[in-house]
């Protein structure tokens, strides 16, 4: 048996590649930037409770956390149904492979959302507990997201699979993997940047904010430290790759080498409006980067896969209703989340 012959039949997708490999790009940005947002947070709050205790962000990211969560968990969804639609062949094996670490997700998060609520609402209450039940949260998404950049690496290594025959159990992880580390370690660091970016954002629109100045300065400081660590990190994840992926992205194919060097661009000068305090600048150029990178992504994906498949392989047996029925929900459940944050925002500052 060779590897090949371990890789499933496609189905037939409903409408053209393309239109799927843009949702799947743009849900999974929604999701990447709403994880940073809370992951990034989450790790604020920990280690103000370590430093500060009663001075720190605590008591402020505490109250957003629980939003944040379920933004994630929410827009995670999408990308992963555009995923199985686009990849099913692969993601689904990857996913039978750790199949106990993968069906532990679940447990995982519930457990995460329950320790963020419980900082949340007994703040007060339990001075003493907070550290434990923020750095539990903190501990909890991280291993999450260890088990989803397995899983993404994992359906990427077929020749990897075979080890299914030495253990049938579900637990196995793609640990042998020289992209894993850095890999993983690029969605930590960059979600310790986002999430100081999100605190900046969130006090520089509470002008009645306690210590408002301070908390933006805090922000943007958590940002930059993180962003020039990430450029390290990045560096470290590319020559990680298998040589010729690595090439591809440095002249070896022009879109790849266009979209990455852009996005080192973007980089770069989200950094320089970074350290010069500019919070609304910093966050176009940061969004534009993410985006960036998340096609770069993509586009790694594609040369791992190169070999043995390309989504426009797939055969089209058209039938478009459903992707409109599904843009249709998409535009109103947008709006009305969009009102939910606004009516949210609103009461919070009556609160103030
Ligand atoms: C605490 C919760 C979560 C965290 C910390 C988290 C974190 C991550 C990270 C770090 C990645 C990138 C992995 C990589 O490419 O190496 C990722 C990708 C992904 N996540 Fe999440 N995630 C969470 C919850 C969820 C949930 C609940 C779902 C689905 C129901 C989901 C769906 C996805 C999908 C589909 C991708 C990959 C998209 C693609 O490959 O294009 N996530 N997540």
């Amino acid at each position: 048996m060779t590897t090949n012959d371990l890789i499933p039949v496609a189905d037939a997708i409903p409408v053209d590649w393309r239109w799927l490999y843009f949702f799947l790009v743009l849900t999974f940005v929604l999701h990447l930037l709403f994880m940073n947002a809370m992951l990034g947070s989450a790790i604020m709050a920990f280690v103000g409770e370590l430093r500060e205790k009663n001075a720190g962000p605590g008591r402020d990211i505490s109250t957003k956390l629980p939003y944040t969560i379920a933004f994630t968990v929410n827009l995670g969804v999408a990308p992963l149904l555009f995923l199985q639609v686009l990849y099913g062949q692969f993601i689904y094996v990857s996913s039978v492979l750790m199949a106990g670490f993968w069906l532990a997700v679940i447990g995982l998060i519930i457990m995460l959302y329950y320790s963020a609520y419980i900082y949340d609402f007994r703040f007060e209450k339990m001075p003493a507990a907070r550290t434990f039940f923020i750095g539990l949260t903190v501990l909890l998404g991280l291993i999450v997201a260890f088990l989803f950049t397995n899983n993404m690496t994992f359906m990427l290594r077929t020749e990897t699979w075979q080890e299914y025959f030495g253990n049938r159990s579900g637990t196995l992880l793609n640990l042998k993997d020289p992209t894993l580390l850095p890999r993983y370690l690029h969605f930590a660091v960059a979600s310790v940047a986002v999430g100081g970016l999100f605190q900046a954002i969130l006090a520089k629109q509470r002008k009645a904010l306690p210590y408002r100045e301070k908390r933006m300065n805090q922000g943007m400081r958590w940002f930059t430290t993180a962003t020039v660590v990430q450029i390290l990190i990045g560096f470290w994840f590319l020559i990680s790759l298998p040589i010729e992926v690595m090439l591809s992205f440095m002249g070896g194919a022009v879109p790849n080498t266009v979209v990455f060097v852009l996005g080192l661009v973007g980089a770069v000068v989200s950094l320089a409006f970074g350290f010069t305090r500019r919070v609304w600048p910093t966050t176009v150029a940061t969004v534009v980067t993410v985006v960036l990178m998340a096609i770069v992504r993509d586009l790694v994906r594609g040369e791992f896969l190169k070999p043995v498949f390309h989504p426009s392989d797939l055969k089209v047996v058209a039938q478009y209703s459903p992707m409109i029925v599904f843009l249709i929900a998409l535009v109103l459940g947008l709006g009305l989340v969009a009102y939910m944050l606004y009516l949210a925002a609103n009461s919070g500052k009556e609160a103030e």
